[in-house]
């Protein structure tokens, strides 16, 4: 019998996740100490040290190009967000060689997730911009998960286009509360996990509506330009009147989707895809 809450706590502590990803859950308690020990955790990893830098560099964070060192990410961005930034970045490390090209999929899906969600930010003023782009960053961490604790049978249902009535189905549980189970007591911010919790049930959020919805309305953009079905949300009726009732439009929409647009080559670049 599956026991995903004890699975994620297990994975959690698994030798197979990278030292520093263990030691950024654990960077808990004391800010000031918190900010000297999570900048040495990342620098000690160069190459995830160097991914934390160019994202943090992205123009959704507001400081683009002006960030050299991961001290400065620190300073311009703030503890929580280059926290939020640097587990993002260490848990697609998780995975062995033979599942990196089914984790970047979802990454690259997650990025442009992510850079939707902040454009969406500035339309419906609700927290920074930086926020919303971690918060669709990690929303499907929850898939990852599940293909980390379960391969044989998450992988065949992973890019399937009913993936939530499968996953319920299979394990009794979303991604979405999976997502929302590996991010607790990690001191992320409180709107970041809500958001990942219901990005896929808007109704049923009460707390940090604003940014579920830049979350679960990105979703369905995102859908139009993936047509390999990594994207998980579909653009529907539903979607069109949160969209409508959050005050945007669809001008809103075709602008997101042309900054997709412009930044597609830079995202697979990102992700080497
Ligand atoms: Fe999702
Ligand atoms: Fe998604």
């Amino acid at each position: 019998m599956i026991n995903i809450k004890s699975d994620v706590e297990r994975l959690k502590n698994l030798s197979t996740i990278p030292v520093v990803m263990k030691r950024i859950l654990e960077t808990v308690g004391n800010e000031r100490k918190g900010h000297y020990d999570l900048g040495r955790i990342i620098e000690h990893d160069q190459s995830l040290a160097e991914k934390v830098v160019a994202m943090a560099n992205s123009p959704y964070f507001g400081h683009a190009g002006l960030i050299n060192n991961i001290e400065q990410a620190i300073l311009l961005l703030g503890f929580d967000l280059v926290k939020s930034l640097a587990i993002s970045m260490s848990v697609f490390k998780i995975f062995s060689k033979t599942e990196i090209q089914r984790v970047k999929k979802l990454w690259a899906h997650s990025y442009r997730v992510a850079i939707a969600s902040s454009l969406l930010c500035d339309k419906i003023p609700v927290t920074t911009a930086g926020v919303c782009f971690l918060s669709g960053l990690l929303h499907d961490i929850g898939r990852v998960v599940f293909l980390s604790l379960y391969p044989d049978i998450y992988k065949p249902i992973m890019f399937e286009s009913d993936l939530l009535e499968k996953e319920s189905t299979l394990f009794g549980i979303g991604h979405p509360e999976v997502s929302g189970m590996f991010l607790e007591n990690t001191l992320i911010p409180d709107e970041i996990i809500i958001s990942v919790r219901f990005h896929h049930h808007i109704k049923e959020c009460t707390k940090h509506k604003g940014v579920a919805t830049t979350v679960y309305l990105s979703e369905g953009i995102v859908s139009r330009f993936e047509n390999n079905n990594v994207a998980d949300g579909r653009w529907d009726n539903e979607m069109e009147e949160t969209l409508y009732s959050s005050g945007l439009s669809l001008e809103d929409i075709a602008f997101v989707e042309d900054v997709l647009n412009e930044e597609g080559d830079s995202i697979m670049k990102f992700f080497e895809l």
